[in-house]
Formats: C-alpha cells, sequence, structure tokens
C-alpha cells in the first residue's frame, strides 16, 4: 500500500531551527520576528517587517534598497521576453523573477527581488487590463506604490493601511511549503533567486496560495447570506472543499483572518463584501463542524484575503501574486537562514515498491 504524506508520520517533522517566525496551531498564534501578528499590524509596515525578518536571519538590508529595487526591476520589465503577456499571474511572475541575476551579495539581493516581485506582478496587472506599467516610487512606501502601480492612482490613507496589514499578516509563516521549497533551493548552495522562482511555484498551488480568488468567485455564486446554506451544502454534497476553510497547522481560526478581518473593518465605505462574508464563514464552521466533529475546520487566511484585497482595489486574479509580494520578505530572510546553516536538505523516502 502507498503511504499517504499524512499517514506516513513525515508531517511535523522539524525540518529547521528558525528565529523568523512560530505559528502555535493550537492556540491560534502567530509571532514575526519576535512580534504578535496583532500587534505588528497595528504599528508596522511592510518595509519594516521585511527588514526585521531580513535583520533576524543576519541581513543588513539598507533601509532604501526595497525601493531602489523596485526602480531597478521597473527598468528590466522591457527585457522580460513574453514573461509579461502569459495568462496566469503567476506565471508571468516565475517567468519575470527568473530574470533578476544574483549578484551574490544576499543583503543586496534579498531587497531586490522583494522589490522586482511587487513590479513584475504590478506590471502583468496592467498588461492583462492593457495598460502600460507604472514607474515605481522609490520615496513612497511599498504599500502605497503597489497600489499605485497597480491602480495607477495615489490610494487614501485608510487602503494603504489595509495593503500594509494584508502584507505584514502573510511575510512569513513558519515552515509553509513555499518556503520550504526555497529553503531547499538555498540549501543546495544555489542563488537565491532560483530559490525564490522555486517558492513561487509552490505558492502558485490553490491548496497554499491559489484560494484567495475562488473565495471570491464563491461570494459571487452566493451573492447573499440567505444563499449561503444552500450554496454551502451542495457544494458539500458534491465532494468539494470549501475555499478559505481549513489548515495544516491551525486546529482554531487562523490568527490572520481575525486581522485582517479587523482591518477591513476599519476601511471605509462598506468595506465591500465583508457581511456577506462573514455570513458565510459562520455558516461553512457550522456545516463543517456537523459533517467531521473530531477535525476542526475554520477560516483560514485566505478568506477574508479575498474580501481586503478585492476592497482595496485589486483585480481577483492579482490575489496569488500579491501573496508572494508580501512573502517573498520571508522567503528570502528563510534563504539566508539556510546558508547560514551550510547544510543540505536531504529529507528520506520510504520504499514501498518491490524487492528485487
Ligand atoms: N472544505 C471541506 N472539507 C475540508 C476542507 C474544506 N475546506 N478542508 C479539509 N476538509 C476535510 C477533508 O475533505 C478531509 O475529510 P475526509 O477525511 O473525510 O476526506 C478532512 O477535512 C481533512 O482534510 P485534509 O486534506 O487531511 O486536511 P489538510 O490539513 O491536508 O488540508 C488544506 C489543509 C488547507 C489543504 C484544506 O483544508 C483545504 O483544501 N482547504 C481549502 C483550500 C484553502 O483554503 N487553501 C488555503 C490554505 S491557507
Amino acid at each position: 500500500m502507498n503511504p499517504t504524506a499524512s499517514s506516513s508520520g513525515l508531517d511535523g517533522v522539524v525540518a529547521a531551527d528558525t528565529a523568523l517566525s512560530h505559528v502555535d496551531g493550537a492556540l491560534g498564534r502567530l509571532v514575526i520576528a519576535g512580534h504578535d501578528v496583532e500587534t505588528l499590524t497595528e504599528t508596522a509596515r511592510f518595509e519594516d517587517v521585511a527588514a526585521a525578518l531580513w535583520r533576524a536571519a543576519g541581513l543588513a538590508v539598507d533601509p532604501a534598497a526595497l525601493g531602489a529595487g523596485r526602480v531597478e526591476a521597473a527598468e528590466r520589465l522591457r527585457r522580460l521576453g513574453d514573461a509579461l503577456d502569459a495568462a496566469d499571474g503567476m506565471d508571468a511572475l516565475r517567468a519575470g523573477v527568473a530574470h533578476v541575476a544574483p549578484t551574490g551579495e544576499l543583503a543586496v539581493d534579498a531587497a531586490r527581488v522583494t522589490g522586482a516581485v511587487a513590479v513584475i506582478a504590478a506590471a502583468w496587472a496592467r498588461r492583462r487590463a492593457g495598460l502600460p506599467a507604472v514607474a515605481p516610487d522609490p520615496s513612497a512606501s511599498h504599500a502605497a506604490d503597489l497600489l499605485r502601480m497597480v491602480t495607477g492612482e495615489v490610494a487614501d490613507a485608510a487602503r494603504v493601511r489595509a495593503m500594509d496589514a494584508y502584507l505584514v499578516t502573510v511575510s512569513d509563516h513558519g515552515m509553509n511549503a513555499s518556503t520550504f521549497a526555497a529553503r531547499v533551493v538555498a540549501s543546495t548552495g544555489s542563488d537565491v533567486v532560483s530559490a525564490v522562482v522555486a517558492a513561487i511555484g509552490a505558492l502558485k498551488g490553490p491548496l497554499h496560495g491559489g484560494a484567495p480568488g475562488p473565495v471570491l468567485d464563491m461570494l459571487d455564486a452566493i451573492g447573499t447570506p440567505d444563499g449561503a446554506e444552500p450554496w454551502l451544502r451542495a457544494e458539500l454534497a458534491a465532494g468539494r472543499r470549501i475555499m478559505g476553510m481549513g489548515h495544516r497547522i491551525y486546529r482554531v481560526r487562523d490568527p490572520r483572518a481575525a486581522v485582517l478581518e479587523r482591518a477591513l473593518t476599519a476601511l471605509d465605505a462598506d468595506a465591500g463584501r465583508l457581511p456577506l462574508a462573514r455570513a458565510v464563514e459562520s455558516t461553512a464552521a457550522r456545516l463543517l463542524r456537523d459533517r467531521r466533529p473530531d477535525r476542526p475546520l475554520c477560516a483560514n487566511v485566505e478568506f477574508y484575503t479575498a474580501v481586503l484585497l478585492d476592497a482595496v482595489g485589486l483585480p481577483r486574479t492579482l490575489f496569488t501574486p500579491t501573496f508572494a509580494i508580501a512573502r517573498v520578505a520571508g522567503w528570502t530572510a528563510h534563504v539566508a537562514e539556510q546558508v547560514a546553516t551550510g547544510r543540505l536538505i536531504r529529507p528520506a523516502s520510504r520504499y514501498v515498491g518491490a524487492m528485487p
């Protein structure tokens, strides 16, 4: 019999020591660079948290380097071949980021590649909308510049704060699949750009970073709070998973869902689909609890990501690339941590085939 990943006993094996973030799945607690995610999102901007992650990984990064990285990436946009023509934003990102030439200086490359992910994702979204790329402003904050590069307009302070809250919240999250992919590549002695390209590939999948677009599709299909129960019941009866619900580590509600929900309430207007999202979440949680009382399945970060990114004005095709725009801070810090260990990651497999 072929053992599944979860029955193999390999889940939960400690793959690395890290000073970057701590995920407590039972308590629903997330600590990033020594701070609870709740306090961090109230006070810090994305660049502050990226710098804290890099510092915790032993990298001293010039505070101006992220803005300079965006400018450098924008200058390279015309030389990306057909990368920006890809129909999928993550394909564009993977191909575009692969063009960044590593200098070999991790403290330099971490900011360059982090700047590049934002610029390439924004340029891809503009191209899809038939619009020219917007040049970055290195003096703006990363969140403000991202919104401007995508929409072409200067965002108001509330939207920038909400964007920052999102970018900070998902900047790092323990040994998730894409971070592990980045660390495996780094552990071979390869370069940080290759590690980030591998991580982008891992993040693309719907079980990791690809859920928020489908969450918004679900909210659109449900339409009103009253429509939640029949729609969700039909999905479950058809054997489909409810996007934005469940998590490999959290057995309670993902703390990031609460942070993003709070950031949404601070946003003006009616925060888009927030009331509908709350109704769908509570109905989904109840139905999943009835089906599987033994397996807590609560809202994960993707649930309110969809609502928040939509409310700040990003197109849903850009949701997963926006996850990468934030997580690249964590990836590059993990690469530095892994490189510092000097150890190759080489997990074992269990042979279940025939013997000669
Ligand atoms: N909707 C319905 N059922 C779900 C579910 C969901 N969102 N998530 C898990 N389950 C069910 C599974 O069908 C399984 O039931 P079974 O044992 O009867 O087959 C059980 O719960 C355990 O699922 P499992 O696949 O072992 O959990 P996991 O830890 O591997 O999965 C996720 C974690 C995130 C991959 C999973 O919850 C999921 O697919 N969620 C939807 C996608 C999503 O939101 N991804 C973003 C993650 S941040």
